[in-house]
């Protein structure tokens, strides 16, 4: 490397540590769970600060223009303030780098109907189903794959409602190594199942839903010393923070006032959470954006333990109809629930009829988005609603995965079968007579 950065060789050089009783474990560990029950961190110690802000800016400006290797990745561009590993262990097929879409009411294009439903001036959809296999997942897997290939490992495996589980199955693929995904049975959208299949993962349906499959899969992958590639996993967040760098200097490093997500398994909150904390810490922005969590109202434990200021926690039974955010009991609710309170952030729900009621007008807009990323824009409605946004502030919600992930669910009318060439020119001419011309 010529920029004068040290880049990490050895991962045992890495540090896990546990948040909650403060005992540590080499970052070779395959066990990401403390013996007190609370997953590993990663160590931010080990991400060395060894630049002025002014050089990491102009370090992460020059890297947009690379053309090949890790650092065209929208993950590893960012590798000071994720993981500093050295090139010869990623494995990387140039995530990230996914567009933001400027979608407010104060916009002037068509898009802006978005910015309108939602009742913000200044709205940004961050679109992470422009990743290889089509969701956010994939920025924690490049790094989570490195990891499992420099430690040799033989076989990865994962739980999954199908989005991490297409995910795996790529990377394990351009890693060479044997991957196996947990399924909760029938729970799983259809192009995230087909995508498993393609990419040659060995598929295992588990009978219940994804806590039982995550369940099943901790302790198969302790038993018989396989990888696990969950978010329980500390390397998998390292890489999702580049969800939050990326916006920030999509941003041109202006923080927005609010950055919205939908809430699962709680891996992304704490992760994104994790960065934005991270940028202010070291002055990339002068502020820490406030997080909005979203949880669908049939899967929501993270918001009813914040609505009852965390005076307690307890799993649910999990039955949403937006199949990625279906988790009753998630692995990572304790590193969410400190990036909430860090980022003055709020958790919220919305039901399954606003979720495919705000899906249908990112749909319409030509943007499209699978169910459990459109909870992110109708939380976002919600909380304007309910004067927690103010509809002047800036705001980013993130799109984690594709409009083609579950086609099932898409909101388009069907064609009329047989229709006769006069009712073909009807429909024609309502279509046209109802798209008004602009003012
Ligand atoms: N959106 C989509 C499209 C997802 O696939 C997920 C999680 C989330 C949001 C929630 O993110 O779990 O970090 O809070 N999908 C996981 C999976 C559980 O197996 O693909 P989270």
């Amino acid at each position: 490397m010529s920029d004068g950065m040290t880049y990490i060789h050895d991962i045992g050089q890495f540090t896990l540590v546990c948040a909650n009783c403060g005992a540590t474990a080499a970052g070779t560990s395959k066990r990401f769970r403390c013996a007190c029950g609370t997953p590993f961190d990663l160590s931010l110690d080990t991400l060395a600060q060894d630049a002025t802000v002014e050089a990491l800016r102009a370090r992460f400006a020059a890297r947009l223009s690379a053309l090949s290797g890790p650092e065209r990745s929208g993950v590893w561009r960012y590798r000071e303030l994720a993981l500093p590993l050295a090139d010869e262990h990623i494995v990387s097929r140039q995530e990230g780098n996914t567009p933001l879409y400027a979608v407010g009411a104060a916009e002037r294009e068509a898009w802006r109907s978005i910015g309108v439903y939602a009742g913000v001036e200044a709205l940004y959809l961050k679109h992470e189903g422009h990743n290889p296999t089509g969701s956010f997942k994939d920025r924690g897997m490049t790094v989570g794959m490195s990891i499992a290939k420099a430690l040799g490992a033989r076989a990865v495996a994962c739980a999954s409602t199908g989005n991490t589980s297409a995910s795996l199955a790529a990377y394990a693929a351009q890693a060479g190594i044997p991957a196996l995904v947990f399924l909760p049975a029938g729970k799983v959208a259809t192009g995230k199942l087909a995508q498993s299949v393609a990419y040659g993962a060995r598929q295992i349906a588990v009978a219940g839903d994804f806590d039982d499959a995550m369940r099943q899969v901790e302790s198969v992958a302790e038993r018989l010393g396989i990888y696990l590639l969950n978010s329980i996993n500390p390397y998998r967040l390292a890489g999702q923070r580049s969800i939050g760098y990326e916006l920030l200097h999509q941003l041109q490093w202006q923080a927005p006032d609010w950055v919205a997500l939908p809430a699962g398994n709680l891996g992304n909150t704490a992760a994104i959470g994790a960065a934005l904390v991270r940028a202010a810490e070291v002055g990339l922005i002068a502020r820490v954006p406030r997080l909005a969590a979203v949880q669908a109202a049939r899967a929501n434990p993270f918001y009813q333990s914040y609505a009852d200021q965390w005076r307690g926690f307890a799993p649910v039974h999990a039955s949403t109809r937006a199949s990625a955010i279906n988790i009753g009991a998630p692995v990572s609710y304790a590193r969410a629930r400190a990036m909430i309170e860090a980022t003055r952030g709020v958790v919220t729900e919305v039901t399954d009829d606003e979720i495919f009621a705000t899906k249908a007008r990112i749909d319409r807009a030509g943007i499209g988005c699978e169910p459990a990323s459109a909870a992110s824009v109708a939380g976002v409605r919600r909380l304007v609603r309910e004067g927690v946004i103010a509809p002047g502030e800036t705001v980013v919600a993130i799109l984690t995965g594709h409009v083609l992930k579950d086609p099932e669910q898409a909101t388009a009318s069907e064609p009329e079968a047989g229709a006769e060439v006069s009712d073909l020119l009807r429909a024609i001419a309502e279509t046209l007579q109802a798209s008004s011309p602009r003012a």
